[in-house]
Order: structure tokens, then C-alpha cells, then sequence
């Protein structure tokens, strides 16, 4: 498998810092040494949708192929308008696609969880290119006056078209239960046979925790992925994490041992855009020219579940 086509789509708002700090009480000398963010932007006019369809539309073009030129499309998502149908059922009727469609939720690690689905999916079923687009509403999930998680997340798109290649993609993956240090939890029903559900729940998140589980579950992944394949750290040219907090990266940097500019990161700009954030910055790194031919190229990320998954692939 490969990757042939990149691309993504974000909303025009952008939230400073200081645009929190007028209704919260938080402050940019907090939100930035803690965790490198800047700014996020937020869904306000858009729909998750359009976004997440132009994000599709993009990576297409890239690729050089219109809606016909794919034969599946993967799409991970945590939360956005609808609870059925599925976005990526969505995003076939926007795009003018006519093949079949699936929606995963792996959170946070959703792309690389898609690209393990897609690289199976060809070898099973004979398909030879997979639209994933990966499009998060994470200002729908996370409760605006909890200064301890809103300030983390912000909303994005983005996309990749894989194709069948000679090339050898290895993967780690990985669930350890947990259901408290990350969830949240739907509305209740109305059913009269169930009525002591519990009430809905914005995001919740046990902050330390999360963090010490997201630094040593990314570095045994990246470890792990790479023995599978057989390549050193030191021969890896980038390594694309999931952009959660900068203080994570920097840490796992620190770990690792191999030269910061081999971790490029965005958190800056967006803030955690759940499983849109790897392809994000895949798309970023590729239009800048930062990817070429033979680059040795892990992706590692890690969300609620707790999921986590690492891929490393030669850059086709
Ligand atoms: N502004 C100001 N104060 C805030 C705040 C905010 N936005 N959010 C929390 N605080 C306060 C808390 O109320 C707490 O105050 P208290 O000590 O009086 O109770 C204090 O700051 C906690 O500070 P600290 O212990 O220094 O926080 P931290 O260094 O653990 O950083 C996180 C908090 C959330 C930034 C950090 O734990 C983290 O990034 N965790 C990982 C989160 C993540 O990436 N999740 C997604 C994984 S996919």
C-alpha cells in the first residue's frame, strides 16, 4: 500500500487563546508552556460535512483521480451532526462516489487505525484504492465552560488516498480498556423500559494520566513497529505523532533520542484534532515538499479507549 493523494480542510474560525481568556478563566501564560497550543479553529458557519467532504475532494484531486478512481471509503470520526448515518455514508452522496463506505471510531488514533483497515481490506477483498477521511467536531464533544479540556481541542479535516503498491506497511496496535480517564457519554433515551440511565456527558479526561499513558504507550508502539520492520530509530526521517500537546511530542522526543526536526508537529495552529490530526500534518509536511521518495516515515498516535497505533512505511 501507499499513499498517493493528501489533503484537508479546516474552518475559517480561528479561537486565540486570549479569545478563551474573555469567557473562561484561563489565560495564554497556562494554555501555551502546558501545552504549545495557540490557537484552534472552530466549526461556526460550516458543517463537519462540507468539511469533511472537501477534504476528501482534495486528497482526490492530489491523486489525480475523481470520485470514480476509489473503490471504498473509510472514514473515522468521533462526533458530528448525526449519530446515523455514518459520515462516510455522507461523504459518498457529497463527493458523487458510488462504492461502498464504512465509518470507524478509534478515536484519537482513527487514522492510523484506517490505514491498518485499508491495507487489509485490499488484501481481502481486491480493492485497489480507499478515499480515508478522518473529520472531527470536537467543539460538539467538549463542554465549553470546562477550562481543563476545551482549551485542548479544535475541529479539522483531512484525508488520503491509499493504493495497492508493492510497498510493505508494518503495524502495532493496541487496546487497554479504560473508561475512565477519556470518554464521553451520549444523551439519554427515552425508553420507559430503561430509566435510570445516566445523564449526558461532555468530554471528561484525567489529564496527568492521559498524558504519562500517551508518552510511554506512543514510544512502545514506534519501538515496537519499528523492530517489526526492521528499521533503527536513527534511520527514521520523520516521525508524525499525533498532535494531543507539544509537552507530550517533547517528551517522547526526549525519549527517543533522534533530532527534534524529525518530529514536526502543528499543535500550534489547531490544537488536538482528534484522529484528523496525523493526516493533517501528513498533508501540511507533503504540500511544503517535506516528504519525498524513500523517506523512512513512522505514524503514531493514541486516543480514548485507550487505542494507540503506530505505522511505518518507505514513502512511495
Ligand atoms: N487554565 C487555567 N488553569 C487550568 C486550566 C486552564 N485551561 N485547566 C486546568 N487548570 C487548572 C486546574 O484547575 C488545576 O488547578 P488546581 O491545581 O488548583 O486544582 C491546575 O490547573 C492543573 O494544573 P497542572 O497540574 O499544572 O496541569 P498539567 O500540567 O497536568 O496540564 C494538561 C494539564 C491537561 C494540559 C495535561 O495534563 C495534558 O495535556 N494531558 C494530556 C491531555 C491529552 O492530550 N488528551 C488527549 C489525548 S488523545
Amino acid at each position: 500500500m501507499k499513499i498517493i493523494g493528501t489533503g484537508s480542510a479546516l474552518p475559517e474560525k480561528t479561537v486565540t487563546n486570549d479569545d478563551l481568556a474573555a469567557f473562561l478563566d484561563t489565560s495564554d501564560e497556562w494554555i501555551r508552556p502546558r501545552t504549545g497550543i495557540r490557537s484552534r479553529r472552530v466549526i461556526s458557519r460550516e458543517k463537519l460535512d462540507a468539511l469533511a467532504a472537501s477534504a476528501a475532494q482534495a486528497a482526490l484531486a492530489d491523486a489525480g483521480l475523481d470520485a470514480s478512481g476509489v473503490d471504498f471509503i473509510l472514514c473515522s470520526n468521533v462526533c458530528g451532526e448525526y449519530m446515523t448515518p455514518g459520515l462516510s455514508c455522507i461523504i459518498q452522496g457529497l463527493i458523487g462516489a458510488s462504492c461502498p463506505s464504512l465509518d470507524i471510531n478509534a478515536a484519537c488514533a482513527g487514522f492510523v487505525y484506517a490505514l491498518y483497515t485499508a491495507n487489509a481490506f485490499m488484501a481481502a477483498s481486491g480493492y485497489d484504492r480507499i478515499l480515508i477521511v478522518c473529520a472531527e467536531e470536537n467543539s460538539r464533544l467538549v463542554d465549553w465552560a470546562d477550562r481543563s479540556t476545551c482549551v485542548l481541542f479544535g475541529d479539522a479535516a483531512a484525508a488520503a488516498v491509499v493504493e495497492r503498491s508493492a510497498g510493505k506497511p508494518f503495524f502495532h496496535l493496541r487496546t487497554s480498556s479504560n473508561l475512565d480517564s477519556l470518554f464521553a457519554r451520549y444523551a439519554p433515551g427515552n425508553s420507559p423500559y430503561a430509566p435510570d440511565q445516566p445523564p449526558r456527558a461532555f468530554l471528561s479526561m484525567q489529564g496527568s494520566f492521559v498524558f504519562k499513558q500517551a508518552v510511554s504507550t506512543m514510544c512502545g508502539d514506534i519501538r515496537a513497529v519499528l523492530e517489526k520492520s526492521g528499521v533503527s530509530e536513527a534511520e527514521v526521517d520523520l516521525f508524525l505523532l499525533h498532535q494531543a500537546n507539544y509537552r507530550i511530542i517533547k517528551t517522547i522526543i526526549d525519549r527517543m533520542g533522534a533530532p527534534e526536526d524529525r518530529f514536526p508537529h502543528n499543535i500550534g495552529n489547531y490544537g488536538n484534532t482528534s484522529s484528523a490530526s496525523v493526516p493533517l500534518l501528513l498533508d501540511e509536511l507533503k504540500r511544503a515538499g517535506r516528504i519525498n521518495r524513500g523517506d523512512k516515515v513512522v505514524f503514531s498516535a493514541f486516543g480514548a479507549g485507550l487505542t494507540s497505533a503506530a505505522c511505518y512505511m518507505e514513502w512511495e
